[in-house]
């Protein structure tokens, strides 16, 4: 049997030929697939503006700078989650405040946030995990009770919906990435999603050293960074957006066959699909129920030693390296992370994945739980 990958795009022939023309269209059109893969983007998602990125990571950042966070603001972010969701909050100086998340999406729970404002607070990340969504309308509420910005990082929730809108419409900008390892793949690349016009132009000229889109040539008006993309990159993008209903429909896929071939397993938990919302999975992911009396690591090696890869739920960032100090600080104020996050893994999901290597992983995982 072929190798079972963790992620992995899907490459067509289409991809390549995309790719081809924008190389042998250099001269005349260096930044087409850009401009288009940024506003078909942003208009599939019922944005005004798309502005693509060299990865998510940077979206964030220049979406919190143009928003004015900075020295002395406090930034709410779930505990759970890559640490791209809260590391530009660090880059400006601000403090990122950590919340707990709900026990079954996985997502930051408003109740949760709404105890961690104080009069610092300026805005609030709220992340899809691996594609699940949060109550979104429960934390525009709160951010509108305490005018702070709410900002989606859909990073991982290309294809998900929730109550028929789009992850990528929430907030006042959200975040994708087209990492290698995502859905939509660019290798490294994001995109950043507005509706506001001022904010729009505002984040155009941070992401281009300081110059306004149009304005006169080398009269940069201020020092800021450069976060452009370029046109292969986005030819990738464009190609796969192209063909986002297959890739999405690959990923919901992947998680119904585990729910099928783990059905008969108790007491687990995978990825929620909540009634009139999709869940674009780009990761399934595993919960045990506290009855296995297994955490993330031992449930782990003793995949890995049957030859299957499987990897943890993301660490609550309060208990990372990255962040001293901090665990003893939230690990009692955000028990379902510590707790969640200790129980879970994520499962194979890269999108060549075979009905056959998904029962594969499913009869390990029911050897180690047998
Ligand atoms: C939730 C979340 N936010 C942000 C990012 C950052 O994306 P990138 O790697 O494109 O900078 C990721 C990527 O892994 C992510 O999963």
């Amino acid at each position: 049997m072929s190798n079972i990958y963790m992620a992995g795009p899907w490459i067509t022939e289409h991809e390549i030929k995309t790719v081809e023309k924008a190389m042998r269209d250099w001269y005349e059109k260096p930044y087409y697939y850009c401009e288009t893969f940024q506003d078909e983007f942003a208009a599939y998602h019922g944005r005004a503006y798309g502005l693509m990125t060299p990865n998510c990571t940077t979206a964030i950042h220049l979406l919190l700078t143009a928003l004015g966070i900075g020295p002395g603001d406090e930034v709410l972010v779930p505990e759970c989650t890559w640490i791209a969701s809260a590391a530009p909050i660090t880059y400006l100086g601000a403090t990122p405040v950590f919340c707990d998340i709900d026990p079954v999406s996985w997502c930051i729970d408003a109740e949760s946030a709404r105890r961690s404002i104080t009069s610092r607070t300026k805005a609030l990340i709220a992340v899809d995990l691996y594609g699940n969504m949060p109550d979104m309308a429960a934390l525009q509420a709160l951010c509108d009770e305490h005018g702070i910005f709410l900002v989606e990082d859909a990073a991982e929730a290309v294809g998900s919906t929730l109550k028929g809108v789009r992850a990528g419409k929430f907030g006042v900008g959200s975040v994708f990435s087209f990492h290698r390892t995502k859905t939509i793949v660019t290798g490294e690349g994001g995109m950043l999603l507005l509706d506001d016009k001022a904010l729009f132009e505002r984040c155009s000229i941070l992401r281009d050293h300081g110059r306004r889109p149009g304005g006169p040539m080398y009269m940069n008006e201020e020092v800021t960074y450069k976060y452009m993309p370029f046109n292969i990159q986005a030819a990738i993008g464009y190609a796969q957006f192209q063909r986002i209903d297959e890739l999405v429909g690959k990923k919901q896929w992947i998680l119904a066959k585990y729910r099928e071939h783990l059905c008969g397993v108790p007491d687990i938990l995978l990825n929620p699909e909540p009634e009139g919302g999709v869940n674009g999975t780009w990761i399934t992911a595993l919960v045990f129920g506290k009855s296995h009396g297994l955490t993330k690591l031992a449930a782990m090696d003793r995949l890995i030693k049957l030859g299957l890869p499987a990897r943890p739920f993301f660490y609550p960032l309060s208990s990372l390296d990255a962040y001293p100090g901090m665990r003893e600080i939230y690990e009692p104020r955000n028990p379902v992370s510590y707790d969640v996050s200790a129980r879970g893994i994520n499962l194979p999901g890269a999108l060549n994945l075979t009905e056959e290597q998904i029962v594969q992983v499913c009869d390990g995982i029911k050897a180690i739980l047998a």
